[in-house]
């Protein structure tokens, strides 16, 4: 039996993005390995919620992945913040991790670059953060989206780090997973980049259906095809990329056919496109209503899911500083 581990940082709502890239691959997973979801809320900081909000966004977050059809009797389902083995296994694999790599990882150049009057210690070492979640678990398995598969390289290279060190064989290499594919990235509607939570340009599983429809008509496209079976401009890609994730072959292939043949209507596509999501997370939305306004339920599964993750993670801890060599008197 494989080990199985996932995440999402407590920031905003559940988008497209999350649940194509990372939470559909889980769902199949947690039928038969050893499961591990957790929301993580200790990387949310680097972006200063306040108080009302970190918690806010940690139940709303909780809430909507159990309306996904996380199951906890299946899988074990906690918050970062209640598993203080974390931080600790954090503060030893920061010892081995080097300022050079961290600077040179894409997702803090781009902070660098987006945020230069943040860039805080947390982000620099936000990949190490994300390496102890994973390892802590001894994970085989990391169901992620392709933005993140440079951190589970850098987790990698941790784990096989301090293996190397200690002349140990301890910590598996844990590997992005997305079912015998790429992994995948799901653009956003502004026709360029992915879709993301501070991007803007996403739908999110609880947005109802007039906000759903509202965003896919105000997509962007262009002024459309002039010559027949002419490449599809990035917009237009994007759209058909969210095609495939909701509707059905034969009706992407019309509108492909369609786009070929210069006889394309971006309205129709649109229209379409839009029917297709909110059948997709018309049930969604109803379940993350239902699971919001229960808190005991939210109590229970955060609770048992703490206790059941600090199982695992107390025994490796144990081990990891044994191995350091912090040793009783
Ligand atoms: P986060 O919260 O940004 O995203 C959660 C998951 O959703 C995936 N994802 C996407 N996949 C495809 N297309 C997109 N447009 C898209 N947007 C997001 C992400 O790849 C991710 O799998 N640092 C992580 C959370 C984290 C974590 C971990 C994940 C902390 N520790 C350990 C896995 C293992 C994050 O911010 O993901």
């Amino acid at each position: 039996m494989e080990t199985v581990l996932s995440g999402i940082r407590s920031t905003g709502n559940l988008h497209l993005g999350n649940y194509f890239g990372a939470v559909q691959n889980f769902l199949k997973m947690q039928e038969q390995n050893n499961c591990y979801f957790f929301i993580a809320d200790y990387h949310s900081l680097t972006t200063y919620p306040t108080p009302d909000d970190l918690h806010r966004s940690v139940r709303t977050v909780l809430a909507e992945y159990l309306a996904t059809g996380l199951d906890p009797e299946k899988a074990t389902i906690y918050v970062q913040s209640d598993v203080p083995e974390i931080p600790e296994l954090y503060l030893l694999l920061n010892m081995n991790a080097y300022i050079g790599e961290l600077e040179r990882t894409t997702s803090f150049k781009d902070k660098i670059r987006t945020q230069p009057n943040n860039v805080n210690a947390g982000l620099l070492t936000y990949p190490v953060l994300m390496a102890a979640d994973i390892l802590i678990h001894k994970a085989d398995k990391v169901p992620v989206g392709k933005d993140q598969e440079q951190n589970l390289e850098m987790a990698r290279k941790f784990a096989k780090r301090f293996n190397h060190m200690y002349k140990v064989d301890y910590f598996p290499e844990p590997q992005p997973y997305n079912f015998g594919k790429d992994l995948v990235k799901v653009p956003g509607l502004d026709g360029t980049g992915k879709m993301g939570k501070t991007a803007g340009n996403g739908i999110y599983l609880a947005d109802d259906e007039k906000t759903i429809r509202k965003k896919v008509m105000r997509a962007k496209t262009d002024s459309g095809p002039t010559e027949k079976n002419q490449e599809m401009t990035l917009p237009v890609k994007n759209l058909i990329a969210l095609m495939e994730l909701v509707s059905a072959p034969d009706t992407i292939q019309f509108f492909k056919d369609k786009y070929a043949a210069c006889e394309i209507r971006y309205g129709d596509m649109k229209k379409q496109l839009a029917d297709d999501i909110v059948k997709f997370t018309a049930p969604i939305r109803e379940k993350i209503l239902e699971i919001e306004g229960n808190s005991k339920f939210l109590q229970e599964v955060a609770e048992a899911g703490a206790e059941k993750a600090r199982k695992n993670t107390k025994q490796t801890l144990k081990e990891v500083r044994e191995i350091i060599g912090f040793r009783k008197f």
